[in-house]
């Protein structure tokens, strides 16, 4: 697969803090890849270098075979950026706003396309509307407008659905997908899990600015795959052999003598010696669920650093 962004062994610097522990990560042309990670991580740092916005302190990056530094210009017109923040120039309307994104870029005879995306992203009444006039979410849709003007192959989404409503999520969604079944590659961060979870064929996690986890989603989610089990019983304390699958949580509790616990279990096949454990110590069932692992359970678990030691599921820049 060819590269869309080939990230290597970047550092992000700001005074002595290091943003970006050599970070180094290849995005294959058409992928539609999730960069995931708590506030902090690193993510818009990383954006940043790769929109050519920041400069790595060391490493180097390239978009389509561009690097953002020496072939800034040819890099940044492969490349369309929503950025997490809400930056606009309150004085224009939103076609103005589009028309001269198109200019920036040199596209000619860019109005067809610019009314199809006011369209796809539900704009298209607010084409004549002050920027200042639109509400948070809709400037964000302008943002993604903005992104796509000039039809770049290789689309970065920083957080794109941030105080989005549900309607524009969907649209939003169906539209990306559309352009990335069409070939552009997408790059997005979300801290909505199930977007990622749904959308992307590949996630990075980034953790205080290493990548500490890297594969498809659906090796992610049969890693860990087993779930959740939440049990409410009549014999507190829970047996001393279950004590080690305990999660801790917080809706944990103890009322009249029932315990509410949640056991994490490896295989779906663990469940008949938890439930022989039980017979055995002389447990009721008052109730119990059994809930699928879901990409928010990996990422939490990733975060806990369980996942680290796994060399498959490593970055290379380990
Ligand atoms: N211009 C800057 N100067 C100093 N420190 C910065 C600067 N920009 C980011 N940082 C720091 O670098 C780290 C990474 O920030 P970054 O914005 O990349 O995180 P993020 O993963 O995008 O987080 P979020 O999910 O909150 O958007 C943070 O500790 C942040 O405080
Ligand atoms: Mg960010």
């Amino acid at each position: 697969m060819k590269p869309a962004i080939d990230i290597r062994e970047v550092v992000k610097r700001y005074d002595r803090f290091e943003a970006l522990r050599s970070v180094s990560l290849t995005i294959g042309e058409g992928e539609f890849f999730g960069l995931l990670g708590p506030n902090g991580a690193g993510k818009t740092s990383l954006i940043s270098i790769i929109a050519g916005l920041s400069r790595a302190s060391e490493g180097a990056c390239e978009v389509m075979g561009y690097d953002v530094v020496a072939d800034f210009r040819q890099a940044r017109r492969m490349l369309g950026v929503v950025p997490q923040e809400l930056v606009f120039d309150p004085f224009f309307t939103v076609r103005e706003t589009l028309r001269l994104t198109a200019g920036y870029y040199g596209v000619r005879g860019a109005d067809p396309w610019i009314a199809e995306v006011l369209e796809r992203l539900g704009l298209s009444d607010k084409a004549d509307s002050n920027m200042r006039a639109l509400s948070g979410g809709m400037k964000r849709r302008v943002l993604v407008a903005q992104a796509l003007v000039h039809r770049p192959p290789v689309i970065v989404l920083d957080e794109p659905t941030a105080g989005v409503d549900v309607e524009l999520r969907r649209t939003l969604w169906e539209f990306i997908g559309q352009l990335n079944r069409a070939g552009h590659t997408i790059v997005l961060t979300t801290h909505y899990l199930e977007e990622a979870q749904e959308l992307c064929g590949r996630i990075a996690m980034l953790k205080a600015g290493r990548i500490v986890a890297l594969a498809p989603t659906s090796d992610l989610l049969r890693d860990f795959s087993g779930g959740r089990l939440t049990l409410r019983l009549s014999c507190a304390p829970l047996p001393a052999g279950l004590q080690q699958l305990r999660v801790a949580a917080a809706a944990d509790s103890t009322v009249a003598g029932v315990e509410r616990v949640q056991l994490r279990l490896e295989r779906y096949e663990s469940l008949e010696p938890v439930l022989a454990a039980l017979r055995e110590a002389g447990c009721r069932i008052e109730e119990m669920e059994l809930a699928h692992t879901d990409l928010e359970e990996v990422f939490v678990r990733v975060m806990q650093q369980e996942y680290g030691t796994d060399a498959r599921a490593l970055g290379g820049s380990q």
